[in-house]
């Protein structure tokens, strides 16, 4: 049997149709068992930070698994302790909780919002509410699903969790009017990702946090997607300037080893007590060395740096190929390397995202019609030059 057919008879087909093995990579490269090569523009959805392979990674995941993979929680592990101190220096003062994924860095949140309400209120269910944006993504477990304000990915699911109530991201005036006494906390992302990337205004971010202030609950950010880095700053909260009183993030700081994490405020650091919240795998020694090995290499070669520096030429690339192909593409946008094309009816992002991994350029559908550039955090100038060409002449031939 082939791979797609053990798929096909095996796995659950909760992602829909795929046909495309993919075999191996290195650096910005994914080779396909087809025996081609791609230039890797999705990252794994912004995960490989540092790109595929990457030596510093591979040898350190490699040691750390031939030492000690796994402890329990009940034990300390140096990488665990090196990596919480590694974030808290890179974000602000407060404490970090090490778990598995996006997802349940966002339960963690969450469950860190109702902790807060009833803390504050003096009560167990008299300040719980959460108020989310429209059209936002923070996972797929019930948590996270009620939290997220999509028709799409909640259908089938009810009756949600209890608490959440959805205001239009970007307009703080919708947020005012979801406000109360009985809100413990707003959670958004400061770049709406699965939704096509949409950066937040400052102003709009800056609004959240006086009234978070105003009604004493706790502003959240989900960073799972632009944090680590993508957007020109470790986090995008510091890119604008309006710091969280907690934040998530995952994706890019396991440079491909699953992990995720929450940074909570000195304020706040404290709300979760011994037996209050756990995890089996959270913080084990092979998944922070990745994170640990991951962040050295971001820091040692400047990669935010990089990442600003190229997201500003992807973004007038793009800009350009936007402009001269108007009758394609509807805009583009985003912040850092994590960019987005929204394409013009009759044009699909899913026949686009076809065409374009057939002229070797892998980028990741997202929204109701866009696509979207995640590329490694190492990506270099020749490489974005070269997604550019494929871009525009895959849009020439199309309109041809
Ligand atoms: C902003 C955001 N939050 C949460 C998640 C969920 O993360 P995970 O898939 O690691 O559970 C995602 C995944 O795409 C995301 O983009």
């Amino acid at each position: 049997m082939t791979t797609y057919e053990k798929y096909s008879k095996y796995t659950i087909p909760n992602y829909g149709e795929r046909d495309f093995v993919v075999e191996s990579g290195k650096g910005v490269w994914l080779y396909g068992a087809d025996g081609k090569k791609y230039l890797d523009f999705g990252a794994g959805i912004a995960v490989l930070s540092i790109g595929h392979a990457n030596p510093r990674w591979v040898k350190a995941v490699a040691s750390q698994a031939a030492k000690l993979a796994h402890c329990s929680n009940l034990y300390l592990s140096k990488p665990h302790a090196d990596l919480a101190e590694k974030l808290v220096n890179k974000i602000g003062a407060g404490k970090v909780f090490i778990c598995n994924s996006g997802t349940e860095a966002n339960e963690a949140l969450i469950k860190a919002a109702r902790l807060h309400g009833a803390a504050v209120s003096g009560a167990e269910g008299k300040k719980y509410r959460i108020v989310t944006a429209l059209d936002g993504f923070h996972g797929r477990t019930l948590g996270a699903l009620a939290a997220t304000a999509q028709e799409k990915v909640q259908r089938g699911y009810s009756p949600l969790l209890p608490g959440f109530t959805y205001a239009r991201y970007n307009d703080l005036e919708s947020f005012e009017k979801a406000m109360g006494d009985d809100v413990a906390a707003v959670l958004v992302e400061p770049v709406q990702g699965e939704s096509g990337v949409t950066p937040a205004d400052a102003k709009f971010l800056k609004g959240l946090k006086k009234l978070c202030k105003k009604y004493n609950a706790l502003l959240l950010f989900d960073e799972v997607q632009c944090g680590i880095g993508r957007s020109g700053k470790f986090l995008a909260a510091q890119k604008y300037g309006v710091m969280p009183d907690g934040l998530s993030m995952a994706k890019g700081l396991g440079g491909g080893f699953p992990i995720g994490a929450i940074w909570l405020s000195r304020k706040y650091a404290s709300l979760f007590k011994p037996g209050s919240h756990g995890t089996t795998f959270g913080g084990n020694p092979l998944a922070c060395s990745a994170a640990n090995a991951t962040l050295s290499e971001i820091d040692s070669k400047n990669l935010i740096k990089n990442a600003a520096e190229m997201g500003e030429r992807l973004a007038k690339g793009l800009s350009n190929i936007a402009h001269g192909h108007s009758e394609v593409i509807k805009l583009t946008r985003g912040l850092g390397l994590m960019r987005s094309v929204l394409f013009k009816e009759p044009y699909s992002n899913a026949d686009m995202c076809r065409r374009l991994r057939n002229a070797g350029l892998i980028l990741i559908p997202a929204g109701s019609n866009a696509l979207r550039f995640l590329p490694p955090l190492n990506v270099k100038a020749s490489e974005v030059d070269l997604a550019l060409r494929i871009l525009e002449k895959t849009i020439k031939e199309l309109k041809k």
